[in-house]
């Protein structure tokens, strides 16, 4: 294959990209690349709650519009990114429930109206929606949230099913990061799923957000945590692969990257019940890593001119 496009329709999956909507907007090298290699797209933040819904009832869908507009465009597929979380909420809700304003059942109400609004608006243009992320910490423990504070745990259940009403057709996934590793967090999240499924939740699938850093072991027991998950029925993604490095970059740890790169690719490709591979930005020139990990970057596998780096070529090769 010559492209991520093509190595996508040879191993039987897709291959997608977070994108940033303003690069997206009004870069063209940026614009074409990402078209050019990558059959799937998920807004990095334009779906979130306070991209959509910055004020009480002002809904701002520009950003939105334009991936799922780029999307039809070039025949990709769209990861809708995210439902219920405990980031990037606006802040009229965060202090509407802070200040007793909005009490729990307005809180629901809130809750509900936002998912079958957001997911009714993109109806049948939405593959696959991380309805709820990162809800379980990483001791196993449900996350403390205004959703878990104010409306108990029973939350999940009801953004699955208010998502399903909304769109029937989207497969409905649980996402969340350090799944990558066998932990108490896996068992939790097992749990999680089979409760789902005892009480007949829409739930379809599994996310693994897989951000690395290539300063600490690459986590072998990937494939078999994979597994666990599709032995429960559930379809599963890697949904936001990175792999950081600590600045300065070396021809060493490039190669070591592009391992990380190349294993994870083959953890999808290896299961069959692995749908989706996609990369949370395609170029260190828009990368979430810089600003949120001190000291490090580098973590895509273009650098800041769209040129190719090792990881690159490593996931051309995966077979
Ligand atoms: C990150 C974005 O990349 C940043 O631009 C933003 O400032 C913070 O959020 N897990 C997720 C993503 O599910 O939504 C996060 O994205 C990265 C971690």
């Amino acid at each position: 294959p010559d492209n991520l496009r093509e190595l996508a329709r040879k191993l039987g999956i897709h291959i997608g990209t977070a994108v940033d909507v303003t690069a997206l907007a009004e870069e063209d090298d940026y614009r074409r690349v990402l078209n050019r290699e990558f059959t799937h797209i998920t807004a990095e933040n334009a779906m979130k709650w306070e991209s959509v819904e910055p004020e009480r009832g002002v809904y701002n869908w520009e950003g939105a519009d334009a991936v799922v507009e780029n999307a039809r465009r070039n025949h990709q597929r769209v990861r809708g990114h995210t439902l219920v979380w405990h980031n990037q909420l606006p802040a009229w809700l965060t202090q509407g429930v802070e200040s007793g304003e909005i009490d729990a059942a307005e809180l629901r109400a809130i809750l509900r109206d936002h998912i079958k609004k957001e997911v009714g608006r993109y109806r049948g243009k939405i593959r696959a929606w991380d309805v709820a992320n990162e809800v379980i910490d990483d001791d196993g423990n449900m996350r403390q949230s205004i959703w878990l504070t104010h409306l108990g745990p029973g939350y999940i259940a009801d953004a699955f099913r208010w998502a399903r009403q909304a769109d029937p057709h989207a497969k409905l996934y649980l996402n969340d990061y350090n799944l990558e590793w066998d932990t108490d967090k896996i068992d939790a999240y097992l749990n999680l799923v089979k409760q789902l499924q005892a009480q007949r939740v829409p739930l379809d699938g599994m996310g693994f957000q897989g951000h690395l850093g290539i300063q600490y072991d690459y986590p072998g027991d990937f494939p078999n945590v994979m597994r666990k998950f599709t032995d429960l029925g559930l379809e599963v993604a890697i949904t936001e692969a990175d792999a950081r490095m600590v600045l300065p970059v070396t021809p060493e740890k490039l190669a070591r990257q592009a391992e990380f790169f190349r294993d994870m690719l083959k953890t999808c490709a290896a299961n069959r019940r692995c749908t989706e591979f996609t990369v949370w930005g395609f170029t260190d020139r828009h990368s979430w890593v810089p600003e949120w990990f001190e000291g490090e970057g580098a973590a895509t596998p273009m650098d800041e001119n769209l040129a190719p780096k090792p990881a690159y070529t490593a996931m051309l090769g995966v077979r």
